[in-house]
């Protein structure tokens, strides 16, 4: 499974990709990402993209098919790597289809239900985002949800990877994992986690205590 990190925070980025072991395959941004950061659109993603080898979303803000169209392609234009996300709305999708048939990665963004994932497929979406975190947030099964669609696109062999989004915790990282969810994007705080065990923390301090204890030294 493919690791992207949710943030258009360059520098925390740039940070995991140096430590990341290789671990880190993508990011994904949005508007709020991007205001967030105080950034410039343009000048961010250009940074982002040179930060990371993976895909690399770059979200349009228009909603109409033809502005959509027109910022998808400028985003496009960026770099090599950038997937233009657009929301999963009728002119969305409309603008999903003419950018995959000129050979540009779309992500489409926004998914709440299987319906909504099957017709982003069928438009030709590299990924499909659904957001587990907000609809748990209101009551639901945000994993339930990723369970269907994998479920309807590995029934029809759709080429569109499922891309967990709007993560929470570690829980919702590896029980995508375990559904078999082709990427997950994790904000960075949930990506350090990863790491983390409070019995690992425990056990060294333990092992080294005792090693201290006996004055050796390895080197
Ligand atoms: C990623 O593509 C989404 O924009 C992001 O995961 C949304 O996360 P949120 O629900 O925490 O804002």
């Amino acid at each position: 499974m493919k690791l992207f990190i949710d943030s258009a925070d360059v520098s925390e980025v740039s940070a995991l990709v140096k430590s990341g072991l290789g671990l880190i395959d993508g990011v994904t941004t949005n508007p709020s990402l991007i205001a967030q950061s105080g950034a410039s659109i343009h000048e961010r993603i250009k940074e982002l993209c040179a930060v990371v080898e993976g895909p690399v979303s770059a979200e349009v803000t228009a909603t109409s098919f033809d502005g959509m169209l027109e910022e998808g392609k400028a985003l496009a234009a960026i770099a090599k790597n950038v997937a233009v996300k657009v929301p999963l709305t009728e002119e969305g999708l409309r603008c999903c289809h003419a950018l995959s048939r000129e050979g540009t990665a779309v992500n489409v963004t926004l998914c709440f239900s299987s319906a909504q994932a099957l017709l982003a497929a069928k438009a030709g979406a590299s990924f499909i985002s659904p957001f587990v975190g907000r609809l748990d947030d209101i009551g639901h099964d945000g994993l339930q949800l990723i369970e269907e669609i994998l479920d309807i696109y590995r029934a029809h062999d759709f080429a569109t990877e499922v891309l967990v989004a709007s993560v929470r915790h570690t829980g919702h990282v590896t029980a995508a994992a375990r559904l078999g969810a082709h990427v997950a994007t994790l904000p960075p705080k949930v990506f350090r986690a990863l790491y983390k065990h409070p019995l690992t923390d425990r056990g060294l301090r333990a092992f080294l205590d005792d090693w201290e204890k006996t004055k050796q030294t390895i080197l």
